[in-house]
């Protein structure tokens, strides 16, 4: 069985986007792989969340994560923070890693755009936390966006710099977990872009949403003026609403939209309304499902808590080899 790793920093609420590009697949995922999910809140603290933040983001990802299927008996479900190997794998991979490369990290480069008041040196590092977070349980597979892919590449580096280093064969070098056609990309509301990618909740429906909520959201969405010509091509903001539709709507429902646009007799209130309904039919029980758990703090800390002796499990061993190589150990 392959050993695979998902980090996911605990930002805010999931949305439609998370669930459908990678939490749909996770739950496929754990029952084929020997899978380690966890909770990036040392990663977070790069942007400086307030503690109350922190705290109920990392509760908010758990209980939306459990909700959606991940199973606690199956995977390894933790938070990066329960995980002390992690922080200690992460200084010594420092040790090895060039202030050059860490600097053309694309990822850091927009970070001092974004952020000019706020270098600090955890956004310098967090290739190297990320590397840690993935070789400490020798995972081969990872399942990354786009964005992350970068970051996969030079743990691939980190790993292969260590083994040449100490001249053993020691640490995996990771790949991306393709999940090929099962990737449903969910676009946002704004028409542009991805759901989740705007600085206002507006772009995106989270899990959690009510349902006015939704129906708010989905009436606001960005569209155009409607159709002129039989069987025009659909412009971007347009095409989304029907990407979002294919994911939670019947084909029927979808076929007839799309008929109706074909002929120039859509109305696009109609479509938004239906699917609007059927955002809500299908985040319902989710979202049901989530307030009852973050109503459960004791189940909470419990998943958390076996999670974490899973994952030392796996993390102590490697760890302990890794001082050992390293010239660490007992005088
Ligand atoms: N950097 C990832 C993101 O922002 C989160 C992350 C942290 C991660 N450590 C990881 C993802 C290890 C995969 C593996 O999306």
């Amino acid at each position: 069985m392959e050993k695979v790793l998902s980090g996911i920093r605990p930002t805010g609420n999931l949305h439609l986007g998370n669930y459908f590009g990678a939490l749909q697949n996770f739950v496929k995922m754990q029952k084929e792989n020997n899978c380690f999910f966890f909770i990036a809140d040392y990663h977070s603290l790069t942007t400086h969340p307030t503690s109350h933040n922190l705290h109920a983001n990392v509760k908010n990802v758990l209980a939306e994560y459990l909700a959606a299927g991940i199973d606690p008996e199956i995977a390894t479900i933790y938070i990066q923070s329960d995980l002390p190997e992690t922080a200690e794998l992460y200084l010594l991979l420092n040790m090895n890693a060039y202030l050059g490369e860490l600097e053309r990290a694309t990822s850091f480069k927009d970070k001092i755009r974004s952020q000019p008041n706020n270098v600090n040196a955890g956004l310098l590092t967090y290739p190297t936390l990320m590397a840690a977070d993935i070789i400490i349980h020798k995972a081969t597979k990872v399942p990354v966006g786009k964005d992350q892919e970068q970051h996969l590449e030079m743990t691939r580096t980190f790993a292969r710099r260590f083994n040449r280093m100490y001249n053993v064969d020691f640490f995996p070098e990771p790949v991306a977990y393709n999940f090929g056609k099962n990737l449903i990309k969910i676009p946002g509301l704004d028409g542009s872009g991805k759901m989740g990618k705007s600085e206002t909740g507006n772009n995106a429906i989270f899990l959690i949403d009510e349902p006015k909520v939704i129906r708010k959201k989905i009436m606001r969405a960005v569209t155009d003026a409607g159709p002129t010509k039989m069987n025009q091509k659909k412009p971007v903001s347009i095409e989304n609403l029907f990407s979002i539709m294919k994911a939670v709507s019947s084909p029927d429902t979808v076929a007839y939209f799309d008929e109706l646009y074909n002929n120039c007799n859509i109305r696009y209130g109609d479509m938004k309304k239906q699917l609007a309904e059927d955002i809500i039919k299908f985040t319902t029980p989710l979202r049901n499902r989530i307030i009852e758990l973050l109503a459960d703090n004791d189940y909470l800390r419990k998943v958390a808590k076996q999670g974490a002796e899973k994952a030392h499990e796996s993390a102590s061993k490697t760890i302990k080899e890794v001082r050992e190589i390293i010239g660490i150990k007992a005088i």
